[in-house]
């Protein structure tokens, strides 16, 4: 059943949070991937209101900005100083004007606050043609809330503030979740008339109730059905209590849609992730901002991906992969890491140790081992050798490399860009490929070798090599005493290792 649409939400965010212990303004701290000022403006707009309000105070230029982004037609008030939930409303009300119909009152750091619960609290408004209908809860432990007072009929008659309250008023454990809807015209005329002679000296929002009741206005209560959802974030233990509860909600909603968490303790999403069904996601894996994962694709155990796209029945094993999207049928990891800008091609692996940015590998390619890919088209089932490095950057400035399909690079080839490799060719092992190398051919480029017969038995005498090379020499002599070893070189003439040879390598 849907409800009647309000004319606005009013969400209050101009408290200091102090208790955060915080740069940054309380409301601007994430859950799931959102602010919790985004959270309170996401279940506001799901009720269609026509307005949607945020009152700001302090940190209010962040503040309204987070708003602002969330939401693009919010209108920001500003509250000048923390004179209390009636004042922050009042000033709402003075800006903008006559409010004929329903207005919804909630707060910005109600982060599990649902749609469906205010919902809930405009169909019962509706339904009763109330004044106001407060959004309450019990609790276990009421101290510090606001106490919901009823009239000898069990009618709600007012709320009192904890501070305010009676030692028997205490005793109360029905409480104001803070969350109203008001009658618009009404609420205007009575939070002119909210007085500031209570304990805390404030303008209180709650005794719109009392002055409503006095006028005899109908008011009511709809008793919330998860207390869970109207916990405030007060502080950083509340933050991670509420992000735990948020992500279980996620995954729940996921698990039943038809997807498979191995295990929710130590999988995370974001509110913005989406996950086909049959998708199978291992523990310890993040799934952060716009990420989603197709049909069958098998994610973890131990995987961070953010704003990348996974394709259906494609794996991803302990890789961390950001702004990437991974074709269907590929294989990612472990071990793997794709910066922004990668494109994986359908069918295509990338193994373990793979760096890649920026980048475009084709279907059915493959880049196994121990490689970083920079700036570069790697066309269709190519094979990118172990310890391949795409060298992109010359100190000043990044180039592109292009591979085309079928290519074969050796083990160990750095490509130097901009370069162009043509379809089917290859590069030798150990070669720096600094020109480009047209289809079909092989490119190499590297020193050729040279053995120096006898060096180890000369230059290394005494040792376990040396014994060993005798023993070889004299297994290859048809009898045994045979000659000496061989005698020494021109090119070892003062060398202790390999730099005299390099001058008899020829290409
Ligand atoms: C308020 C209620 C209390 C309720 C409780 C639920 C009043 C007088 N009391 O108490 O009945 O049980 O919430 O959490 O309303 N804010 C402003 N401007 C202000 C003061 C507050 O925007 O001048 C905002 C705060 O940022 C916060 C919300 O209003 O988001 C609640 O303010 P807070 O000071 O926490 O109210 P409580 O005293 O806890
Ligand atoms: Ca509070």
């Amino acid at each position: 059943m849907s409800q009647p649409r309000p004319v606005a939400v009013i969400v209050l965010a101009a408290g200091e949070g102090t208790r955060m212990r915080s740069r940054i303004p309380k409301v601007l701290h994430a859950l799931c991937g959102r602010s919790m000022l985004g959270h309170a403006l996401a279940a506001a707009a799901g009720v269609g209101p026509e307005r949607l309000v945020v009152v700001t105070g302090h940190g209010r230029d962040q503040v309204s900005a987070e708003a602002a982004r969330c939401a693009p037609d919010v209108r920001v008030v500003v509250q000048d100083r923390l004179g209390g939930t009636g004042h922050a409303v009042r000033m709402v009300t003075e800006a903008l004007g006559d409010l004929p119909g329903t207005v919804v009152v909630t707060y910005a750091d109600m982060p599990l606050l649902r749609t469906q619960t205010l919902a809930a609290l405009l169909r019962e408004h509706a339904a009763a043609g109330n004044a106001v209908t407060v959004l309450t809860v019990r609790v276990p432990d009421p101290s510090g809330y606001g106490r919901i007072i009823r009239d000898d009929a069990g009618s709600l008659a007012e709320i009192v503030e904890d501070a305010d309250a009676t030692a028997a008023q205490r005793t109360i454990d029905e409480i104001n979740t803070g969350c109203y809807a008001f009658d618009g015209a009404l609420l205007a005329g009575a939070v002119k008339r909210v007085a500031t002679g209570n304990v805390q000296g404030q303008e209180y929002l709650t005794d719109v109730v009392g002055i409503l009741r006095g006028d005899g206005h109908p008011a009511g209560t709809v008793l919330a059905a998860d207390p869970a959802e109207i916990q405030g974030v007060n502080d950083r233990v509340q933050l991670a209590q509420a992000q735990r509860a948020c992500n279980g909600r996620l995954l729940e909603d996921w698990m039943r849609a038809g997807v498979t968490i191995m295990d929710p303790s130590s999988t995370w999403v974001d509110v913005e992730v989406t996950l086909a069904p049959d998708a199978e996601i291992l523990p310890g894996t993040h799934l952060e901002g716009r990420t989603d994962v197709g049909t069958g694709a098998r994610i973890g155990p131990d995987c961070l991906l953010r704003d990348t796209s996974v394709g259906q029945d494609a794996t991803v094993l302990y890789s961390v992969c950001e702004s990437a999207e991974i074709g269907p049928g590929a294989s990612v990891g472990p071990y793997a890491r794709l910066r922004p800008g990668t494109r994986i091609g359908p069918g295509a692996h990338i193994g373990t140790h793979v760096e890649l940015k920026n980048s475009t590998v084709g279907e059915g390619a493959k880049v196994p081992h121990l490689t970083y890919v920079g700036d570069a088209d790697i066309g269709e089932h190519s094979n990118i050798g172990a310890a391949t490095i795409f060298a992109n950057y010359d100190g000043m400035a990044k180039h592109r490399t292009t591979i085309g399909s079928h290519v074969f690079t050796g083990s160990d080839t750095v490509l130097v860009a901009p370069l162009t490799i043509g379809d089917g060719a290859y590069t030798a092992a150990g070669s720096v490929i600094a020109e480009d190398v047209p289809p079909g051919a092989l490119g190499i480029a590297r020193g050729r070798q040279h053995n120096s017969a006898g060096w180890v038995e000369r230059q290394r005498p005494g040792t376990g090599s040396a014994a060993a090379a005798a023993r070889a020499r004299q297994a290859a002599l048809p009898e045994a005493g045979g000659p000496e070893a061989p005698a020494a070189d021109e090119e070892d003439k003062g060398i202790e290792g390999v730099e005299g040879v390099e001058g008899t390598q020829a290409r």
